[in-house]
């Protein structure tokens, strides 16, 4: 699974074989300019999420839903995840969470709206968890078992599992019969998922440890922005080949 924001990247990772994206809310802080994924809001989600379930031929389309139009009530769950199924033809939708959003995966499963749990480090809740830490150390491994048991047995399809040490990671995919997939959770999930812009290389700067980069786009685009803005100033482009004639 990798993340997924627009047309391009959607068709590239489909052609590739991922297998899903996943519109994430991290859409705020990598498409949106903000620092957290707190801010962005649904009407800004679903654009994205309809122009990736537009581009895709194969891949299953789950769509985030953001911070504050899912934990009020199953109610208001229901009439979020509506909205992505009908307005931007998601696949299913993925809300963060443990014991306190089982009722909402349970009014959305058996409404059919295939239901992705995220677990472990929430990002929509860091400033409730003390900040970008791991999750499920020590006491807490039983306490994110558990969550992920409840949301299994809420009728979740799948649960991510962010910055959850390898072997609570390991111990929660040995238990569960829905797949577990892991960003910064270790090798024993069924699957992992990583943000596209951090798996490319496009966003720059400190990683946390459990990204892993496969390109530098950030450094063929500014190359290739030079090099297109230095040949516009001397001239050398637009060339006779890129000109029409009378
Ligand atoms: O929004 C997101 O990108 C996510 C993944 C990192 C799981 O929720
Ligand atoms: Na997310």
């Amino acid at each position: 699974m990798l993340t997924a924001y627009d047309q391009y990247t959607a068709q590239i990772f489909d052609e590739a074989g991922i297998e899903v994206l996943l519109v994430g809310d991290s859409a705020s802080n990598n498409v949106y300019g903000n620092e957290t994924s707190l801010p962005v809001t649904v009407d800004e989600l679903i654009p994205l999420a309809r122009a990736v379930t537009r581009s895709v031929a194969h891949a299953f389309v789950v769509a985030d839903l953001p911070f504050g139009s899912y934990q009020a009530s199953p109610q208001q769950a229901f009439a979020t995840a509506v909205r992505f199924m009908k307005e931007a033809e998601a696949h299913a939708v993925k809300l963060e969470g443990g014991l306190s959003v089982v009722p909402q995966v349970e009014l959305l499963t058996s409404a059919g709206i295939p239901v992705m749990a995220h677990i472990g480090f929430t990002p929509q809740s860091e400033h409730n968890l003390g900040g970008y830490r791991v999750q499920g150390r020590g006491d807490a491994a039983a306490r994110t078992i558990e969550e992920a048991e409840a949301l299994q047995a809420a009728g979740a399809f799948a649960i991510v599992m962010e910055m959850v040490p390898g072997d609570v990671a390991a111990e929660v995919t040995k238990r569960l019969t829905i797949p577990t997939i892991g960003i910064g959770a270790g090798p024993d999930c069924d699957a992992q998922v990583l943000v596209w812009q951090d798996m490319a290389g496009l966003r720059t700067g400190r990683m946390p440890r459990f990204v892993k980069q496969y390109a530098n786009l950030h450094d063929v685009l500014l190359e290739a922005a030079g090099t297109y803005a230095s040949e516009v100033r001397d001239g050398s482009f637009p060339g006779p080949e890129h000109t029409f004639e009378t």
